[in-house]
């Protein structure tokens, strides 16, 4: 060095601690959301989601009362027909698909009377098939047999199957109440229960 050369300036001195990359360098949240909203605009916006929300609420609120929700259930009080459209002695299969029931008219020597039989196995709740031939109603779950008359026989079910309210309605047809049922055997000769025809 000649004394002409400058003294070198004294380099700064060295950071303490652990030194933090770019990545590193904290950042400070709130300072990132106020570089996008104020936060009297971000309160507005909050309000302004918040009824439109409940504005969307209230229409659909008002779709549903203006547009009824239809149900396609078949009603369960309905009319099978007159006496004499079931012949004595047969278990008639015609309104089981429809309305789920049997509609078994006795044979003479049994009093000729008609009830309707909900086909409903008392087990778990599947629909037994009238068998015939066997003289018997049989659940395909697990095998429930039920008499002609429904009285449980065999397999799991723990009672018989249950019957409908039936009554003549004024036009001589027989109306048939599915929501009212007799569970008791001692229930099934009333004269809601079994129509002496
Ligand atoms: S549901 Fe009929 S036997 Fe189980």
């Amino acid at each position: 060095m000649t004394p002409a050369d400058p003294a070198p300036s004294p380099s700064p001195p060295a950071p303490k601690g652990p030194v933090k990359s770019a990545q590193q360098v904290e950042v400070d949240e709130s300072k990132v959301w106020s570089l996008w909203f104020t936060r009297r605009e971000f309160l507005t916006l909050a309000a302004w989601g918040a009824f439109l929300a409940g504005l969307a609420g209230t229409l659909l609120s008002a779709l549903r009362f203006f547009i009824p929700r239809v149900t396609y259930d078949p009603p369960s009080v309905f009319k099978v027909g007159k006496p004499e459209d079931f012949s004595p002695g047969v278990v008639d299969e015609r309104w089981k698909k429809k309305y789920r029931i049997w509609v078994v008219r006795d044979a003479p020597e049994a009093g000729s009377g008609i009830y309707a039989i909900f086909a409903r196995c008392t087990h778990l709740g599947c629909t037994p098939n009238w068998l015939e031939g066997l003289n018997k109603f049989k659940c395909p779950c697990h095998g429930s047999g039920f008499r002609r008359g429904g009285v449980n026989f065999e397999g799991p079910a723990p009672r018989p199957l249950e019957r409908c309210r039936v009554a003549l309605a004024d036009d001589g047809q027989i109306v048939v109440d599915v929501n009212t049922r007799f569970k008791n055997p001692k229930d099934w000769k009333r004269p809601d229960a079994y129509l002496k025809v």
